[in-house]
């Protein structure tokens, strides 16, 4: 390796390539030392500090708002209504779903925590104080909770605020061939059905959301740092929304504490800190705590689907189709993009090769909190692959057939790439059955399937559960895909100054999975200069071309791609200045990393570092190429990268107390080239963490009165390390053939792919009592209660 290393530095070795490979963070620095910098660690000269008043209750109509004990409150500077912002017309704003939600309540309340009005003070404590003394008179309506019946005739108009709205309906969406499917199932020896419930869940990042606005009225210029995924795109709907000219507009999103998705909508209390800086002349800063966050800052999942999965008697799957409601809260904000209201559902046709697919998804409001965020997944994807993967494993059931055995029979084959679904995807690469074999060959699954034989003729409870995920990231072409209309491609500007260090400018932001190492290792493989000499800048608008940001694993899908491409053109670039530099002529030179050299004598030659100092220096250039060694690019991908998996999970249920321990949990990922094997793991491992949080422990729950039983860590719980198994991961490589280095999403796939893992464990643990579906989460309560009433095991 040394000597590899001396013959061409630029390679670099196995401990430190320069490229791909398992390099350090080089965030990690600031972050292990505590001197990662935050939203809230900002501090602005004559910074004021907002607190929201949040309705008490779900549904009701606003009588009155007396403010004046509030306002005479020692500190307090200014308090804000719905009715001050109905005068500024920024009592509502557009959502990213075509619709509009309220700043702040003018008409009714329409979700327990609705922002009402808006507390601006000189500390956060005088600003809290002050929520108190606000007398707002309610009058209470009856709630909508209960999406089943929301659409019902007699059931409460929430959003009476639409013209002619006489229900809560949003939309109707469909993908597939609804008569086709229908004939296929007709005529199918075995159909399986089941209702199944994707709970709502939280995103709940450790920092929660936030913003500090400060408006120069001299010249008219805001900047506003923002806990933001997309800080562009939220640059541009700021200056729709406020008339602030968006040149005017600067967004910064500094160090973020986790996003997964719940930082990608723009909330009422990002908009209250811009008023309540123009109000005041001041900067203002809005932070929210941790009930706030988990009650009306976004929420995730929430369909109720009913599904059907149709084979042969001999286990060759024939054709899925389903039908959800959607719970979508009183204001329909959810992210997707535009042509997809139900995100990217119509992906459950799994990784099988089917005859037929249809669903349909009936987007419903209630009285509950809006967003639908992708929480770590690629717009419903997860729902998706939950709801396949359930059924599959229900089929594999009543077939009495091995699940790994009937997913095996029924993978799409290697030779079938790219490969056409029912519902309208092209998968790009895919090899399954590797995938599940290596999986199984990890967890010695023949062997488990012994023990667990053993255990239950011993009454011992102990499951197995497969799942096998294909995802859809990287959204995405922008003849399909814009969110509020602008196109989701991404930019990256690449510049290398005259000693050879550079400097790469990218549209998306880093909110914890390592984008400032793993992407200067694509400029570095692409270019052989070292990593730590590559400044990777990015999350703020005013230093980085616009792009639409980071969510839905889309940062190596489409930036990444973005970043190896202008990384080539300047590569081509030095082409030509090494030509004049070795004078001679530019297809006389052969590229190695690092370095241009002359054919046949590689010898001659120039490295990056001497080019960039060539580029900037008296050199003669040749003609149309001028004095640097910049470029830019805009990445508009013609496809969406199809990540995969094979997951299994073992579980021990106790008999006793109904209680779920995941014992051992297998992960083969394969997101084509790998850039960073470290940062692989790691996402996976956080991913599976939040996996066993969503199957065992976690949904934000509402009673009857549409109060939200969710609304702190004491009752939704988050997995520790305590409820996690020492994770087992491996992996395939499945180059993406579109993607410029090969590369598909991976921060989200263990997320997506955990869940049906180990309900299927759990389900398979209980099998014995004649359980064939539990709902999410598989709590000790609601396992104990399944068992009761039903034969015990032998
Ligand atoms: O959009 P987001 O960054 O959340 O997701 P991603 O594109 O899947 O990337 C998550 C992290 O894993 C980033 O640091 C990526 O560069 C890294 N990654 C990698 O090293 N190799 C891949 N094939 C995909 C992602």
């Amino acid at each position: 390796i040394i000597e590899e290393r001396a013959a061409n530095p630029a390679a670099g070795d196995e401990n430190r390539p320069i490229g791909y490979g398992r390099i350090q963070r080089k965030e990690d620095p600031r972050f292990v030392r505590g001197k990662g910098h935050y939203v809230d660690d900002i501090v602005l000269p004559g910074m004021l500090h907002g607190a929201i008043l949040r309705s008490p209750v779900a549904h009701a109509r606003l009588v009155s708002i007396d403010t004046s004990a509030a306002l005479a409150h020692p500190g307090v500077v200014a308090v804000i209504t719905g009715q001050d912002l109905l005068g500024l017309k920024l009592a509502w704003a557009p959502t990213l779903s075509a619709d509009v939600q309220a700043v702040l309540a003018t008409d009714k309340v329409r979700f327990q925590g609705q922002e009402v009005a808006f507390v601006i003070a000189e500390d956060r404590y005088a600003a809290r104080d002050a929520l108190e003394l606000i007398e707002v008179d309610y009058d209470v309506l009856p709630p909508v909770i209960d999406v089943r019946t929301a659409l019902d005739p007699g059931s409460p108009v929430i959003r009476d605020d639409i013209e002619g709205r006489t229900d809560n309906h949003i939309f109707d969406w469909e993908a597939g061939n609804a008569a086709e499917t229908d004939a296929v199932f007709a005529a199918a020896d075995v159909v399986v059905t089941q209702e199944m419930v994707y709970p709502r869940v939280h995103p709940a990042p450790m920092e929660t959301c936030g913003a500090v606005a400060d408006f120069e009225p001299i010249e008219g210029a805001l900047t506003l740092y923002e806990t933001s995924q997309a800080p562009h795109a939220h640059r541009t709907l700021f200056a729709i929304v406020s008339g602030i000219p968006e040149h005017k507009i600067r967004i910064v999103s500094p160090d973020i504490g986790g996003g997964f998705g719940n930082k990608v909508g723009i909330y009422p209390g990002y908009i209250l800190a811009v008023v309540g800086s123009i109000v005041t002349g001041r900067p203002v800063k809005w932070m929210e705590d941790r009930s706030e966050n988990l009650m009306s800052t976004s929420f995730a999942r929430d369909y109720i689907m009913q599904g059907e999965i149709a084979a042969t008697k001999d286990g060759k799957i024939l054709a899925v189709r389903s039908t959800v409601l959607a719970d979508h809260g009183a204001f329909n904000a959810t992210a997707q993009p535009s042509k997809y209201p139900a995100g990217f559902f119509h992906i459950f046709t799994g990784s099988y090769d089917l005859q037929a697919a249809h669903c349909k998804v009936t987007g419903v409001y209630t009285n509950k909190a809006p967003g639908g965020v992708a929480y770590a997944c690629s717009f419903r994807v997860t729902e998706a692959v939950y709801l396949v993967e359930r059924l599959v494993d229900m089929l594999a059931r009543k077939l009495e057939m091995d699940p790994a055995e009937l997913r095996l029979k029924n993978l799409i084959k290697p030779e079938q790439f790219p490969y056409k679904n029912k519902t309208g995807w092209e998968y790009d690469s895919g090899n399954y059955e590797q995938a599940l074999r290596k999986s199984m060959q990890m967890a010695g699954y023949d062997d488990l399937r012994r023990e667990q034989r053993e255990k239950r003729a011993r009454g011992e409870l102990m499951g197995i559960g497969i799942s096998f995920f294909t995802e859809t990231v990287g959204a995405g072409p922008r003849k399909h895909m814009d969110i509020v209309g602008l196109g989701m491609a991404d930019g990256a500007e690449l510049r290398i100054h005259p000693t050879g260090k550079a400097v790469v400018r990218i549209s998306v932001q880093s909110q914890g999975q390592g984008h400032e190492t793993t992407f200067a290792q694509i400029v570095a493989e692409e270019l052989g200069i070292p990593p730590e000499d590559i400044d990777v800048v990015h999350g703020d608008t005013d230093q980085t071309p616009f792009g639409l940001g980071t969510y839905g694993s889309r940062s190596t899908p489409v930036s990444g791609a973005a970043v190896a491409l202008v990384a080539r053109k300047v590569r081509e670039k030095a082409k030509f200045i090494a030509a004049a530099m070795l004078e001679t002529r530019p297809e006389d030179l052969e590229w190695e990393k690092g370095r241009w050299f002359v054919k046949g004598d590689p010898s001659v030659g120039r490295t990056m570092a001497e080019i960039a100092m060539g580029a900037h220096g008296t050199l003669t250039l040749p003609e149309g190429i001028d004095g640097n060694l910049d470029a830019e690019v805009t990445y508009d991908p013609p496809n969406l990268t199809f990540p995969f998996g094979a997951y299994i999970c073992v579980v021990d249920v106790d008999p006793g107390t109904g209680h779920v321990k995941v014992r051992r949990f297998i992960a083969v990922d394969d997101c084509g080239t790998r850039i960073n094997p470290m940062i692989i793991e790691g996402q996976v491992h956080g991913g599976l963490t939040d996996g066993v949080g969503m199957a065992l422990m976690q949904f934000i729950e509402f009673d009857k009165e549409g109060n939200n039983l969710g609304g702190t860590f004491m009752d939704y719980l988050i997995p520790t390390a305590l409820e996690v198994p020492d994770w087992e991961t491996g992996f395939t490589v499945t180059p993406s053939p579109h993607h410029p280095i090969g590369a598909k999403g991976i921060g989200e796939s263990a997320t997506v792919g955990s869940p049906p893992a180990i309900v299927n464990a759990v389900v398979d643990a209980l099998a014995p009592f004649g359980i064939t579906h539990m709902d999410m989460p598989c709590t000790p309560a609601r396992v104990w209660e399944a068992m009761q009433g039903r034969p015990r095991p032998p």
